[in-house]
């Protein structure tokens, strides 16, 4: 074979250089165009290997034709760069002119179905029992003004009833709310009476123990109207249990103390899981042999908190009522520690 001269290798480069536009424009997909690119300028491409045959020329051939190498070199660059975004735009363009996807199709595999949190199940249930008697939902803010939270509700500032309820404080001096009975204020102080309502929601504590959470639900509920007695809320009360827990199931009513009513209660239904043919209750480990378990506390709303929200107690009487939903649904399923309720391990969630 002939030792190559500049001009043999010139011409290699000349040959290269006609050539690579067409072996791009050939390349039909990004994979090819690729391979074909390392084909030219990769290290063992064809480019290098012109180049190698370089050894036996003199230095300044070697320049010139060093020169004429780099350009071709960025010539190919240019190309491939050029050739890809072409490449990547007809791509797109044929995806976006490709028949849609139909996204009513069921899938090939079906995933398992999941289905609503047991604390979910037992809120909605609670708040339908009390609609169907004829509540309407009223929604409030998590994040409080500790007025609207304690304040208004009775709770004079360092009176020791605000240690019932240790709580987490913004910077700024608000709190995130305690109990659900922010809603009182919030709607006495904006509609006028009569009302009738519900407030479901998610209320903080600084509280941890197996029937305790930092973060839990109730569902305050309140009415105010013309001579409303602790009738209408034992009514009321008789009438959620029967609804909710069974016919028959009995509630007691303990006296109790919370500042924003008077009198105040709380409230023990009958155990649901030692109850007897005859009605009475046998006693067991769930409501601790006493045959009756607490869901809540409540009492007549306190002439303050309707002097606080401008409603004149003279005139207006009403009571409140405010449960504990992960209570209620460790009465109702037999839960023992509350922290089973937010672990969310799936043996557990999936007998509900
Ligand atoms: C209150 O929160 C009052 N706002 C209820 C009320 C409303 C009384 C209207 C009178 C009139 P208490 O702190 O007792 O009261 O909480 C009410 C219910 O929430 C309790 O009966 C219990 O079921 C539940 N509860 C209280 N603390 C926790 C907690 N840390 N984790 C889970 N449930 C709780």
């Amino acid at each position: 074979m002939e030792a190559p001269t500049p001009a043999s290798i010139e011409r290699s480069l000349g040959e290269l250089r006609a050539a690579f536009p067409k072996r791009f424009e050939a390349a039909a997909t990004e994979q090819a165009l690729r391979d074909e690119n390392a084909k030219i300028l990769g290290k063992k491409g064809e480019l290098k290997a012109i180049l190698g045959q370089m050894g036996s020329i003199s230095a300044d051939a070697r320049k010139s034709i060093g020169a004429l190498a780099n350009d071709l070199k960025r010539d190919v660059e240019v190309a491939f760069d050029k050739r890809l975004q072409a490449l990547a735009r007809s791509s797109r363009d044929a995806e976006l002119n490709a028949p849609p996807f139909d996204l009513t199709l069921p899938g090939r595999q079906l995933a398992p179905l999941g289905h609503a949190h047991p604390i979910s199940i037992v809120r909605d249930e609670i708040v339908d029992v009390l609609e169907s008697i004829g509540f309407a939902v009223h929604d409030g803010p998590e994040l409080e003004t500790e007025e609207t939270n304690f304040t208004k509700l009775g709770f004079p500032p360092d009176h020791p009833a605000t240690d019932m309820q240790d709580s987490f404080w913004t910077t700024d001096g608000r709190l995130l709310r305690t109990h659900t009975s922010n809603i009182q204020i919030r709607a006495m102080s904006s509609i006028p009476p009569p009302m009738a309502f519900i407030a479901p929601g998610v209320v903080y504590r600084r509280d941890d123990d197996a029937t305790h959470s930092p973060m839990f639900h109730q569902v305050e509920c309140f009415l105010v109207d013309r001579r409303v007695t602790v009738a209408h809320l034992k009514g009321v009360l008789g009438e959620f249990a029967e609804r909710f827990f069974g016919s028959g199931t009995p509630v007691r009513l303990r006296p109790s103390y919370f500042p924003f009513v008077e009198p105040g209660a709380e409230v023990d239904v009958g155990c649901p899981f030692c109850k007897r043919p005859d009605g009475t209750r046998a006693g067991c480990s769930v409501c601790k042999r006493t045959g009756w378990m607490e869901i809540l506390g409540c009492g007549m709303i306190h002439p303050v908190v309707f002097e606080n929200c401008g409603i004149d107690p003279e005139q207006w009487t009403g009571f409140a009522f405010g449960m504990g939903v992960e209570r209620v649904a460790m009465v109702r399923y037999g839960i023992p520690d509350i922290r089973l309720l937010f672990e969310n391990d799936p043996r557990f969630l999936a007998q509900f």
